[in-house]
C-alpha cells in the first residue's frame, strides 16, 4: 500500500499510448477456461486485477505465463471448479468464472465477489439467468452451482448489467442449444468478448446491441487476441490534460468508444480532434461548467469516468450538476475532493451532486476509497496548489499500470511512495 505525492500546477503535454482494457481482459481471462486449450492475449495490462485472475486460473489448475503484456494460458489440465474464497473477494470480476466453469464442467463452487464498494452490487441477475439455463444454484452463503448440461434459453435482463451479460455469453457458448439475451449491456468490452469467443470457434452475434444470440458449441479451440484499448484510461488522460490546461495526443484510442467522454469534454470547453486512432485535446483557459450530466450504460456517459469528471468540474467557471445513475454509492471521492477545497454538495439520495466551480484547489492529504475515486483525487492533485498526497494506491493499481509514470511522461510532478 503506497501513496501518490503530487506537486500540482504543471500543464500536461505530449503523446501517450493507451494500453489494453481492464474491463475487456478480465472476462476474456475467464473465457480461457472454455477451450481447454491454449489462449494467447496481447496488450494485457499489468494490473492487480489481472494478477488476481491469474491466481484464480492457477488455483483451478491452469498454466499461466505473463511476459511483458502478453499472456499465455493453457486450461487443458484444469482439475477443479472451485474458486478459493480469498481470491473471489479480491475483485468483482471473479464472478465471471461462474459462467465459464459451469459452461465447461457443469459445476462450480465460489463465494460472492469483492471489488470496489460502489453499493450493494448484488449478483441476482447472474444467478437468475444461469438458473434459466438449467443450472441448479444454491446461493445461501457459498454458491454451489450444478448443471448436468447447460441449456440455451431466452433471457431478458432486468438491467443491462455488464457482468451478467458477460457471464451469460460465457456459459451459453458451451450450452446445448441457442441462448437469446435481450436488454443486454452494449459496452465495447462486450463486443471485444464476442470477438474473442468467436475466435475460439464460438457462435456469438449481436454484441453492441441490446440482443445477443449465442449458439452453443460442443467444444472450442485455441485462440489469440489483442485486447481492446482501455476507453476509461483514455478518458482519464484526456481529463488530466483538460484540468491542467494542457494539450496532449493519445494513440491507440478508439474514438467511437470514447465519444461519450469526448463529447462532454467538448461541452466543458476542450478542443478535440481525432485522426484515426489518434486523439488530440487542447484545454481551454478555464473549464466550462456542465449544467446537468448523468451517467448511463453505454453509449451514455460511463459511470467509470464520473469521479474524474467531477474533479474537472470542481474548477469550472460556474455550477454543474452530476447525477450518478448506475451505482447507488459511487460518491466517496466527494468528501476527499472537499478536503482539497472543492465546493461540492451531495444530495440526500447519495447520487445527485451539485458542484460550484472554484478558481483553484489546495493540496492536502486525501484517501482513495475505490479505483476511479482514487484516480479522481490524483487528477485533482495535478491542479491543486502545493502538495497533494493520495493514500491507498492499491485501489488505483487495480486498474492502472504505473499511472505515476504515465502522468510523469506528460509533465506531471508525481511519484509513488511505497
Ligand atoms: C462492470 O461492473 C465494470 N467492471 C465496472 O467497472 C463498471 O462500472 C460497470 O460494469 C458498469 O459499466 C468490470 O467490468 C470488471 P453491472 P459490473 O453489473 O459488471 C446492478 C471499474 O471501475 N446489478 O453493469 O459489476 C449493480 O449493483 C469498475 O472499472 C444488479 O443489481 O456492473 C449496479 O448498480 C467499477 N444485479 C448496476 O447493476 C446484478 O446481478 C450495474 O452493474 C448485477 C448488477
Amino acid at each position: 500500500m503506497g501513496e501518490y505525492h503530487i506537486n500540482g500546477g504543471k500543464k500536461l503535454s505530449g503523446e501517450i499510448r493507451v494500453g489494453g482494457s481492464k474491463n475487456a481482459v478480465l472476462p476474456q481471462l475467464a473465457a480461457t477456461i472454455l477451450n481447454g486449450d491454449i489462449s494467447v492475449l496481447h496488450d494485457v495490462p499489468r494490473i492487480s486485477d489481472v494478477f488476481v485472475s491469474i491466481e484464480i486460473l492457477q488455483a483451478l489448475g491452469a498454466e499461466v505465463k505473463l511476459e511483458g503484456n502478453t499472456l499465455t494460458v493453457n486450461t487443458k489440465n484444469i482439475s477443479n471448479a472451485s474458486v478459493p474464497d480469498y481470491l473471489m473477494r479480491e475483485m468483482r470480476s471473479s464472478v465471471l468464472f461462474m459462467g465459464s466453469l459451469l459452461g465447461r464442467f457443469g459445476e462450480c463452487t465460489l463465494s460472492r465477489p469483492g471489488g470496489c464498494e460502489l453499493g450493494l452490487r448484488p449478483i441476482d441477475l447472474h444467478i437468475n439467468s444461469l438458473r434459466k439455463m438449467n443450472a441448479a444454484i444454491d446461493d445461501e452463503g457459498i454458491i454451489e452451482c450444478k448443471a448436468k448440461k447447460l441449456k440455451g434459453a431466452k433471457i431478458n435482463l432486468d438491467f443491462p448489467s455488464v457482468g451478467a451479460t458477460e457471464n451469460i455469453m460465457l456459459a451459453a457458448s458451451l450450452a446445448d442449444g441457442t441462448t437469446i439475451m435481450s436488454n443486454a449491456a452494449k459496452e465495447p468490452e462486450i463486443i471485444d468478448l464476442q470477438i474473442f469467443l468467436n475466435k475460439m470457434g464460438a457462435k456469438v452475434y449481436g454484441a453492441g446491441t441490446d440482443t445477443i444470440t449465442i449458439e452453443g458449441k460442443s467444444r472450442l479451440n485455441r485462440a489469440e487476441h489483442s485486447v481492446m484499448s482501455d476507453r476509461i484510461i483514455a478518458g482519464t488522460y484526456l481529463v488530466a490534460a483538460a484540468i491542467t490546461g494542457g494539450e496532449i495526443f493519445l494513440t491507440n484510442a478508439v474514438n467511437e468508444d470514447i465519444c461519450p467522454i469526448t463529447n462532454k469534454l467538448k461541452d466543458a470547453g476542450c478542443t478535440i480532434k481525432t485522426y484515426g486512432s489518434k486523439v488530440h485535446l487542447k484545454a481551454p483557459s478555464r473549464i466550462k461548467p456542465i449544467p446537468l450530466m448523468r451517467t448511463h450504460p453505454h453509449p451514455g456517459f460511463p459511470t467509470d469516468a464520473q469521479p474524474q469528471f467531477m474533479s474537472l468540474l470542481s474548477v469550472a467557471d460556474g455550477t454543474s450538476i452530476v447525477v450518478e445513475t448506475v451505482f447507488e454509492s459511487r460518491n466517496k471521492h466527494i468528501s476527499e475532493l472537499r478536503r482539497l477545497g472543492a465546493d461540492i454538495f451531495l444530495a440526500k439520495d447519495g447520487m445527485t451532486s451539485l458542484i460550484n466551480g472554484v478558481p483553484s484547489l489546495t493540496g492536502a492529504v486525501v484517501s482513495a476509497k475505490d479505483l476511479r475515486g482514487g484516480v479522481a483525487l490524483i487528477t485533482a492533485g495535478l491542479i491543486a496548489e502545493g502538495n497533494t498526497v493520495v493514500e491507498n494506491s492499491n485501489y488505483v493499481e487495480r486498474g492502472y499500470e504505473c499511472i505515476e509514470d504515465e502522468l510523469k511522461s506528460l509533465g506531471a510532478d508525481i511519484k509513488l511512495v511505497s
